[in-house]
């Protein structure tokens, strides 16, 4: 096993997805009405628990982690700090800001020091903390959906959102399996990635849809566009026998990541009607980011 690549790999996945986890717990907290006040505090505890562990892995980060992964849109975005003041003022929740500005300076002043492996026993030790934090998290998901598709409670996130985020956390949590398991993340077929990017794509289509207020008709027809064209390509991706449509896949991410980044401009400007977190429009760019990414790879 490589040391420095188990290092690096393991907070690189860190970086990403400990921050979307702990934003889906905002989200649900967000969610809940007052009759589900144990929910909601259950929500905060994963919140402050994927908080204090992105905050580590940013202190850990320096030095070690690609330039690449930094500065590529996917950790943090010009829009961050101001979604994040936005929308800990319309829900309360307070959210640690002093990340993201670390997380700003990390590729604003990026450095190399070349050997992480005295970070070794650290990154172990964060990657456990990690694995049994999302099985609590999943199981915690998994119940609210139960629980709202079986018509015993009421949350505003639609039932959809619930199960999407629900994939993401199994996404993460199989990359740490694989890299506890292996030292190293094995090569993903690019089939695997696309299919599993381009049916999340597609969602946040029918999410952006369907969270517009009714009279923004322009948007309401753009975002129905992207979903049926992610519809396109996630059809083509399952059947087996074709090849997948990297560089399609790649060219409307693009386009639907330029979207993405107007619409987050123009919530937290207040230029567009919605029901929409400035956060959760933050969040959706960063995984367009991700998603470029990988597919440039
Ligand atoms: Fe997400
Ligand atoms: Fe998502």
């Amino acid at each position: 096993m490589n040391t420095n690549q188990y290092v690096a790999k393991s907070l690189e996945l860190h970086l990403f997805f400990g921050r979307i986890m702990k934003e889906h717990a905002l989200f649900l907290k967000a969610g809940f009405t007052p009759a589900n006040a144990a929910f909601s505090n259950q929500a905060m505890l994963y919140k402050n628990e994927f908080e204090q562990l992105l905050m580590r892995a940013v202190m850990l980060s320096d030095g070690v982690v690609s330039r690449k992964v930094l500065c590529s849109g996917e950790v943090v975005t010009e829009f961050t700090s101001l979604a994040e003041n936005q929308t800990e003022r319309f829900t309360g929740i307070p959210i640690n800001k002093e990340i993201t500005e670390r997380e700003l300076r990390l590729c604003n002043h990026y450095r190399v020091f070349g050997d992480a492996a005295d970070r070794y026993p650290l990154i172990k030790q964060m990657n456990r903390t990690a694995l049994k934090l999302l099985d609590g998290l999943i199981s915690f998901k998994e119940t609210i959906l139960n629980n709202v598709v079986g018509c015993e409670m009421f949350t505003m996130n639609y039932p959809l959102l619930i199960e999407h985020i629900i994939r993401e956390a199994k996404l993460y949590r199989d990359y740490l399996e694989m890299l506890e398991r292996d030292g190293d993340l094995t090569e993903q077929s690019m089939k695997e990635i696309e299919c599993f990017w381009n049916q999340i794509m597609m969602e946040h289509a029918l999410f952006i849809r369907g969270l517009l207020d009714p009279s923004e008709t322009d948007l309401f027809h753009a975002a129905d566009g992207f979903a049926q064209e992610y519809a396109a390509l996630l059809e083509n991706c399952r059947s087996a026998h074709q090849q997948t449509l990297t560089s399609e896949a790649l060219e409307k991410t693009i386009r639907f990541r330029d979207f993405k980044m107007a619409g987050t401009q123009g919530i937290e400007e207040c230029e567009i009607r919605s029901v929409i977190l400035p956060l959760l429009a933050d969040h959706v760019l960063r995984e367009a980011n991700h998603y470029i990414r990988l597919l440039q790879n």
